[in-house]
């Protein structure tokens, strides 16, 4: 069976306790931290950026930071998220000039490297980088807040995707971002993707071991 890879996104954590929830994601079982960083102006609100990445480290996190950059432009910030402790960095292709340039610098600058594909983006943009992506990550909401629905056309986005990844026989994680729950995680599943980000669905929940134990159970079927 594939590996499945479960990242809270902190984005709907409690930010005056970051630190401990963080912790309690982890031991409750789950992968990554996924971190939005907003910047107000690529979309309508506005997080965090490369210090609270250190900090977390500083406090001890060693899980996988999965920076999620919705912010333009990109390349400045990249050296910073690197010297923070970043895992891996995704970037919206609206926000870099220059692709190309911004996915090698993230893999130069050894943190795993991806794209993010909002609702209404062709995949078709994979096509001539796809040999310089670690992952791709495709949004099932617009990106800016946490808590909407899951878009439903999502699902012929990734069987299409997963097919481009299957037939390029490279180890590209495909991930998806927003609207994502128990209830449609399976489905989701089904559909192509092997990483699952989840704010609100984990976040409020009452316990964090229960919804991602349960998560787990609807990709085990
Ligand atoms: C949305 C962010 C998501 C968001 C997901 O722009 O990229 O990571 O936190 O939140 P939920 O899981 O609540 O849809
Ligand atoms: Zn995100």
């Amino acid at each position: 069976m594939r590996d499945f890879i479960i990242a809270p996104s902190i984005l709907s954590a409690d930010f005056a306790r970051l630190g401990e929830e963080v912790d309690q994601v982890i031991q409750a079982g789950a992968d990554w931290v996924h971190f939005d960083v907003m910047d107000n102006h690529y979309v309508p609100n506005l997080t965090i950026g490369p210090m609270v990445c250190k900090a977390l480290r500083n406090h001890g996190v060693t899980a996988p930071v999965d920076v999620h950059l919705m912010a333009s432009p990109v390349d400045r910030l990249i050296p910073d998220f690197i010297e923070a402790g970043a895992s891996m960095i995704t970037f919206h292709p609206e926000a870099s000039r220059h692709i190309d340039r911004t996915l090698q610098m993230i893999r130069e600058g050894g943190c795993k490297a991806g794209l993010v594909l909002n609702p209404a983006t062709s995949p078709d943009i994979i096509e001539y980088v796809i040999d310089k992506l670690d992952m791709i990550l495709l949004m099932s909401v617009n990106p800016g807040f946490g808590g909407q629905k899951f878009i439903p056309s999502t699902l012929k986005k990734l069987r299409h995707v997963r097919k481009m990844i299957d037939n390029s026989g490279l180890d590209i994680r495909l991930e998806v971002d927003g609207g994502v729950g128990v209830q449609n995680i399976r489905q989701i599943a089904e559909a192509g993707a092997d990483a699952f980000v989840a704010g609100s669905a984990i976040f409020n929940a009452e316990d964090y071991k229960t919804v991602i134990g349960q998560m787990r159970e609807e990709l085990s079927k």
